[in-house]
């Protein structure tokens, strides 16, 4: 039988990974698919660095649309990522014909729907088994194991990086520039980490999910993200005297026929499953009508299992399957209205820089009561980091993020109040 030929454009980290899974598994692979894959091109402008794969030289190019035209080629793996070219290569190697795989979070979330559309038009598979999760299978676990079941709501760890350094800061301590740059130097963060912990990436992968668990288009804009750069010392001390701790977690969630979806660092029990992944590890929660809870974990990025997720699909486009790349017939989707973040309930941890005089918990408390917010723990530590103020945390009950905000914002001009008053969820 005829081989499945794929081109891959972007041949760095996960591209080169590509090549090494579908070379040492490639007997596997003829067995599962029934046909032998072959990488008849390889795009990338940086055609000298030794990627550590043997590979015959005639395929490379630095011309990646003349692989997304290339007549011999079924397949098209775009590993450049971005929003920019990358968009112009998905877009015409479906235009010509071909399947597309692509590992591109910011692309599809920021701008996905126009391919989508372009794919379902040209009856080609679009996938992105990668995006999200790494190595986790968790994009087809909602497209297909999932597809019977009604979710409710996902909540997930979606950012290696971000989690390692919250490991760090919660087993180790020391300064969040400090653990940063161990993480720079060990792989673990990009050199320019803004995207990870400032919450972007982590939003990039839960507007993916959400849209395909509830069969609709997110609009990226409208999702509320926080990072983890507020982060202090203290939060962490205070974390563990609260049997807690602080994850950056991204929630999506159907009420009502409107979306929640945000991205918060979030107090999280001991006990909670999440609260258990540590180190680079991913881990992504699904509640539905029928199932109730799966948690799905495991590497959520590197080379190896980045390229096992896009080796799958490349498996699926080879295989040939239905058109449904995001879950349901393109004319099926949904417009959900994006719940402000004002109107979204939940527990809240206050950190106040506060002087060290009588009355400052009488003061703070009446604004909290002229606000009916119920306070549900109390702490006040004498930490070294802090000098000319103490740091005092207040636990709230659940209520709504337009009352917290009042309520700190006039706290915040109390006299007694003194540093930046650091706001975080708390959840079960
Ligand atoms: N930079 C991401 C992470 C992996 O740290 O998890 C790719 O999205």
């Amino acid at each position: 039988m005829k081989s499945i030929k794929i081109g891959i454009i972007g041949f760095g980290v996960v591209g080169s990974g590509v090549v090494k899974v579908l070379q040492k598994n490639s007997a596997e692979i003829e067995k599962r698919v029934g046909r032998k894959i072959e990488i008849a091109a390889i795009a990338d402008l940086d055609l000298k660095t030794d990627r550590g794969v043997k590979i015959d030289r005639k395929i490379l190019t630095t011309d990646g649309f003349a692989v997304c035209r290339n007549p011999k080629i079924d397949v098209v793996v775009e590993l450049v990522g971005g929003t920019g070219i990358a968009a112009k290569f998905i877009e015409t190697a479906l235009e010509n014909g071909k399947h597309v795989i692509t590992a591109n979070k910011a692309l599809l979330s920021e701008k996905g729907e126009k391919l989508f559309q372009l794919a379902e038009k040209k009856k080609k598979l679009l996938l992105f088994e990668a995006a999200v999760g790494g190595a986790i299978p968790i994009i087809r676990t909602i497209k297909t194991s999932l597809a019977g079941e009604q979710i409710e709501k996902i909540y997930g760890i979606l950012n290696g990086t971000c989690n390692y350094i919250l490991t760090k800061l919660a087993n180790e301590g020391g300064d969040f520039a400090e653990v940063l740059a161990d993480a720079q130097k060990r792989g673990f963060a990009e050199a320019d980490p803004t995207l990870d912990i400032e919450g972007g990436d982590t939003a990039h992968k839960i507007a993916l999910l959400a849209s395909i668990a509830f069969g609709t288009q997110v609009d990226f804009k409208q999702i509320h993200i926080e990072g983890i750069t507020k982060l202090s010392a203290a939060d962490f001390e205070f974390a563990r005297r609260l049997q807690r701790k602080i994850k950056l977690i991204a929630v999506a969630k159907k009420e009502n026929g409107s979306l929640e979806i945000r991205v918060n660092p979030t107090l999280l029990s001991v006990d909670s499953p999440l609260a258990k992944i540590d180190g680079v590890t991913n881990a992504v929660a699904f509640h539905g009508k029928n199932l109730g809870e799966i948690i799905l974990s495991g590497p959520g990025a590197g080379s190896l299992p980045t390229a096992t997720a896009v080796v799958g699909d490349i498996i699926e486009a080879a295989r040939g399957s239905g058109i449904a790349n995001r879950g349901m017939a393109e004319d099926s989707l949904e417009k959900f209205p994006i719940k402000k973040i004002e109107n979204v309930e939940s527990e809240y941890y206050l950190r106040f820089g506060v002087k060290d005089e009588a009355g400052v918990i009488r003061d703070i408390s009446k604004v909290l009561a002229k606000f009916d917010l119920n306070i549900r723990d109390i702490l006040q530590l004498d930490l070294k980091e802090f000098q000319r103020e103490v740091p005092l945390v207040i636990l709230l009950h659940k209520n709504s993020e337009s009352k917290i905000r009042k309520a700190v914002g006039e706290i915040n001009r109390l006299k007694c109040v003194c540093g930046k008053t650091v706001v975080l969820r708390v959840e079960e």
